[in-house]
């Protein structure tokens, strides 16, 4: 009897042991504060500023400028970004601090006699750059929420703009990849020596950045909009063929924007308004899932694909259409969330069989040398939290770096329809919406987003990515929202993408069975594999108040640290 029962306690240790154990991927956890970024030096700026005291918008715009030095090929003082922020009373806010077309700007700058693009014309070189938004962005943020000095915000970004920092293996790698596009854009290059032999741990030194970040540390938004910093854009642009003028410098202003949101079962998800195109598209794909049974489906099964992919298309098609600067355009922004509407354009989608994007051919997603924009999430202990997505849109935007200032200028003019129905470097199609008018905001795709679970704080989301943006987006809010996962396991988990337009299903490389592969194309989709897809930096708070800071260590060198 003894042996009996002894054997069957080791037959029952032997099956528990072989069954199947959730491996759980997690972040890092704190209690007082979380700063998830692309870069580890930047990440450490951040949570400096949380431990001195400061607020999630302090640390925020200390990361903007410290981004600037250690991530140039996308953290920016040249470009724009987008923040959606919830302060600790539960207010939401939205800042646009996207570039702006200048006042010389108009609808066929791209085009030739024939009426053709002029290839790259939109993408390199100086008449490629919008007029940056990002130090207006970030002042307005510290004059509306800031608690340190201005000064103070800036000054980790001057001390390793000046002194240098140790690259890290991506850094380097990066700027070896690009040398030959510094060199091919511009005449003289300080400290971007177009050189491609950058190697991990070597000393990377900006002194012309360094002086620069000075000025806008001891002028505000008039060190980098007036004086030196105007001039010598203005100078640069005189060089290069651009058209920024001392005028629409001067005349940049960030605006405040009203928030939109819209529910999801027991969540509140809040999002950038247009000029993005992200807060609408994500909105509108959530509540379009409230049709479909996940759980059911389960996490990357060809049902759930299928059906992510079938709202996709048709949001990215509605994006196309009616998407675009709102100060330029009449954006029909509460009929596009209107849940009739929604109900009606989801309505057609059905279980077995995909519906072909057929209405406009455009080409596939061009594979240009990479894209690059940056994301980051911060919380404090006082409740705030912060989302900004920030971008010079390609990696270092359009090459060419402000003589005399020390930083890449923007090639944001691409992310305008140039010519109706012809696809950008994202692929993506637009037409009168986003045409090209001066003093118009580009539309875009970043999509900073904060969720609510019960009235209190639940997660803050974003990434790079381009057109891809908003669906990795989307698909990471599902992770927690429906498939149970950790912010971390949300972050890490392969994506897919659909945007209507060109007809396809990418998916991330790895990320699916060949059986469901087969499924799927077997409901008529085609699929292409990307190499990666999103590379998120989130915060999600649990019901006991901890921060799990997420960022995306498999896809990048971003960090998360926590304040205990
Ligand atoms: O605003 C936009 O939609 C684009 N300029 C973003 C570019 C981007 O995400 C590139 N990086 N990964």
């Amino acid at each position: 009897m003894k042996k009996t029962l002894l054997f069957l306690c080791i037959g029952i240790i032997v099956y528990a042991c072989n069954q199947p154990t959730r491996q759980i991927a997690r972040g890092p956890m704190a209690k007082n504060g979380m700063v998830s970024t692309a870069h580890p030096y930047a990440t450490e700026v951040g949570l400096e500023i949380l431990k001195k005291g400061g607020n999630a918008f302090d640390a925020s715009i200390a990361v903007q400028f410290a981004l600037a030095v250690v991530y140039p090929r996308a953290g920016n003082i040249g470009g724009g970004g987008l923040m959606v922020s919830r302060t600790a009373d539960g207010a939401f806010q939205a800042l646009d601090f996207r570039e702006k077309a200048p006042g010389l700007a108009f609808e066929e700058m791209y085009l030739d006699e024939e009426g053709e693009i002029i290839p790259k014309l939109s993408l390199a070189g100086d008449l490629a750059s919008g007029v940056p938004g990002s130090v207006a962005g970030m002042w307005q943020i510290h004059q509306k929420f800031g608690t340190l000095s201005w000064e103070d915000l800036i000054q980790p970004a001057i001390d390793m703009a000046e002194n240098g920092v140790a690259l890290t293996k991506g850094e380097a790698e990066s700027l070896n990849r690009f040398a030959e596009h510094f060199n091919e854009n511009n005449e003289e290059i300080t400290s971007f020596e177009a050189k491609d032999t950058w190697k991990l741990g070597e000393l990377f030194v900006q002194k012309e950045l360094a002086e620069t970040l000075k000025r806008i540390r001891d002028n505000g938004p008039d060190g980098f909009y007036k004086g030196k910093t105007a001039d010598l854009i203005v100078e640069q642009m005189e060089r290069g063929g651009g058209i920024i003028s001392h005028t629409d410098l001067e005349a940049y202003e960030a605006i405040w924007r009203d928030p939109i949101e819209a529910t999801y079962k027991n969540f509140r998800v809040v999002s950038m308004p247009p000029p993005s195109s992200g807060g609408i598209a994500i909105l509108q794909m959530l509540k379009g899932s409230e049709y479909f049974d996940w759980q059911a489906a389960g996490h990357n099964s060809a049902a759930a694909i299928h059906y992510m992919t079938e709202l996709m298309r048709r949001v990215y098609a509605d994006r196309a259409t009616y998407l675009g600067d709102p100060d330029f355009y009449n954006v029909p922004t509460e009929m596009l969330l209107d849940t009739t509407y929604l109900k009606n354009r989801f309505s057609d989608i059905k279980s077995d069989i995909k519906t072909p994007s057929e209405e406009i051919k455009a080409g596939e997603v061009a594979s240009i040398e990479s894209f690059e924009t940056t994301h980051f999430s911060v919380t404090d202990k006082m409740g705030n939290a912060v989302a900004i997505t920030t971008t010079i849109n390609g990696a270092y935007g359009c090459k060419v770096i402000v003589k005399g200032a020390g930083f890449f200028l923007n090639n944001e003019m691409d992310d305008f329809a140039i010519k109706p129905g012809v696809p950008n470097q994202f692929g993506l199609v637009g037409a009168e919406a986003n045409a090209v008018q001066p003093g118009k905001r580009m539309l875009s795709s970043m999509t900073p987003t904060i969720v609510e679970k019960d009235g209190a704080l639940f997660a803050v989301v974003g990434t790079p990515g381009g057109s891809t943006i908003i669906t990795a987006v989307y698909q990471t809010v599902m992770n927690i929202l429906e498939f149970d996962m950790t912010m971390q396991e949300a972050v890490n988990a392969k994506k897919i993408h659909a945007q209507w337009l060109p007809d396809l299903v990418y998916v991330e490389e790895g990320g699916l069975d060949p059986e469901i592969v087969k499924e799927l194309e077997s409901m008529g989709h085609e699929l292409k594999t990307s190499p990666i897809l999103g590379k998120m930096n989130c915060i999600r708070i649990g019901d006991d108040g901890m921060m799990e800071g997420a960022a995306d260590t498999v896809r990048s060198e971003g960090t998360s640290l926590g304040l205990p």
